[in-house]
């Protein structure tokens, strides 16, 4: 077991204390201080270096700083920034709270798992309910099946449902299935599908993995005809994110679907960010258009650790024939999660109020946008996810720096969500954040 090793906490005792450790040149061993019990400051004081001494010791302790790459310092503020807090400690609706002692509004969402709001209560009750009453045993849990049925009721194509834990298992899953029902090897995808080796191009990626899967660009009908016929009866599957900052064409779907139709091969919808944030059952349901499989996660549990992958029956009984199992897939404090969630679009539209209230927070940093003067600050995406795109990663770093010293956490370079919590208040709340961020930034820059 390795020494615990962190910054003890309070102001560090040097005159500059509002710089931003070091990451590189400052070690735990130079500043700890021996006691270990000053993690958090006093509700209501407010410390910032507080933020920055756990992003130095989380650099220390866990490669990158994070687990989950978007939540990585360079990831949420821009490479080689020294600002902005990387842990909380609390989160209520979409407000977050630092170890520092900030609240911020959080436009992030944790990456769009989160819909309903932080700590809902009605969930928590749940998943706490299913957490005391032994949520996993040698058996299977009776809910698995309960929320299963519940997914076919609101899933278009869903005729059968497996559960897993993250979203990538689950379109690995849906993959391994389609390979298992065609007998073939070749996939071509357009989207992001998680770390898994089916899909990536990274370092450690066998060669001979990355053959078997062609990437091909968003809605590009002759790209993606291309590659099917280039794998003709090899192709086991197409896997498609059916939205990506926009909304897909019909020509692309429809081209799609006669590639699978004319090739024998599967086609995937990859659901983990539209299921239960477009519609329910995800882009399938919003834009009636039904795929053979797809595969569901983040917004479905608000936030606790589930995905699903569902589709036709006659397809997913391939599951049998080969290897697909998780320890704890089926464990009962996430499905208690995922039926709280369906409880919740059963009594209210609540897509669509994250339709109106993330439509109103784009319209609120477009305002904010438009009374700065900033050029090349644009905001685009669809209803509940949209995004800022910035000319330069400079400007967008600048302009997330002052956002969070006026309460706001935006995200960088990807979408930011709405959710039921992202109310009238909060939003001119957002508004007022983002106006200052810019107008000082467009000041900055005129200097
Ligand atoms: C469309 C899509 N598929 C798959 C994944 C991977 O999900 P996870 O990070 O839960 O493994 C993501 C994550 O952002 C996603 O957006």
């Amino acid at each position: 077991m390795r020494l615990s090793r962190f910054f003890g906490g309070g102001k560090p005792d040097e005159p500059d204390s509002n710089s931003a450790p070091d990451d590189e040149s400052v070690t735990a061993e130079d500043e700890a201080p021996e006691s270990d019990d000053l993690e958090e400051v006093p509700e209501g004081d407010l410390d910032v270096d507080l933020d920055l001494q756990w992003r130095a010791r989380a650099a220390d302790v866990i490669p990158g700083g994070a687990s989950t790459g978007s939540k990585r310092a360079d990831a949420l503020y821009g490479e080689g920034t020294t600002f902005g807090p990387t842990h909380f400690t609390s989160a209520s609706g979409c407000h977050i709270t630092t170890p520092g002692g900030r609240t911020l509004i959080d436009c992030t969402m944790a990456l769009g798992s989160v819909a309903i709001g932080y700590a809902d209560e009605a969930i928590t009750r749940g998943v706490l309910q299913a957490a005391a009453s032994g949520h996993v045993s040698g058996l299977s849990h009776t809910s698995e099946i309960d929320v299963a049925d519940r997914l076919c009721d609101v899933i278009p194509c869903a005729e059968q449902v497996r559960f897993m834990k993250s979203g990538a298992e689950a379109v690995a899953a849906a993959v391994r299935i389609a390979r298992t029902y065609t007998g073939r090897s070749k996939v071509v995808g357009a989207g992001y599908f998680g770390w898994l080796d089916w899909s990536s191009g990274d370092a450690g990626v066998p060669a001979a993995t990355q053959g078997e899967f062609s990437r091909v660009p968003f809605d590009d009908v002759s790209a993606l005809e291309l590659a099917c016929e280039r794998a003709r009866e090899d192709l086991a599957a197409v896997a498609i994110e059916p939205v990506v900052e926009r909304l897909p064409s019909r020509e692309w779907l429809e081209a799609a679907r006669r590639m699978c139709d004319a090739y024998g091969a599967v086609l995937i919808f990859d659901e983990i960010k539209t299921g239960f944030r477009l519609r329910p059952g995800g882009y399938q349901d919003y834009g009636q258009f039904e795929p053979d499989l797809a595969t569901f996660g983040k917004a479905m549990a608000n936030g606790f650790p589930i995905s699903a992958v569902v589709g036709r029956a006659a397809i997913m009984e391939a599951a049998t024939k080969t290897w697909i199992s998780s320890t704890l897939a089926g464990e009962a404090t996430a499905l208690a999660a995922v039926s709280g969630v369906l409880d919740w679009h059963d009594r209210a539209e609540v897509c669509d109020s994250l339709w109106r209230n993330g439509e109103e927070m784009a319209s609120a940093v477009r305002r904010a946008v438009a009374a700065s003067g900033a050029e090349s600050v644009t905001v685009g995406g669809v209803g509940p996810m949209w995004f800022i795109r910035f000319g330069a990663p400079e400007h967008e770093s600048r302009f997330l720096e002052i956002a969070l010293e006026h309460g706001v956490l935006f995200k960088r370079g990807a979408y930011n969500y709405a959710s039921l919590a992202h109310d009238e208040e909060t939003i001119i709340e957002i508004e007022r954040a983002a106006s200052t961020a810019l107008v000082q930034l467009v000041e900055e820059l005129g200097r």
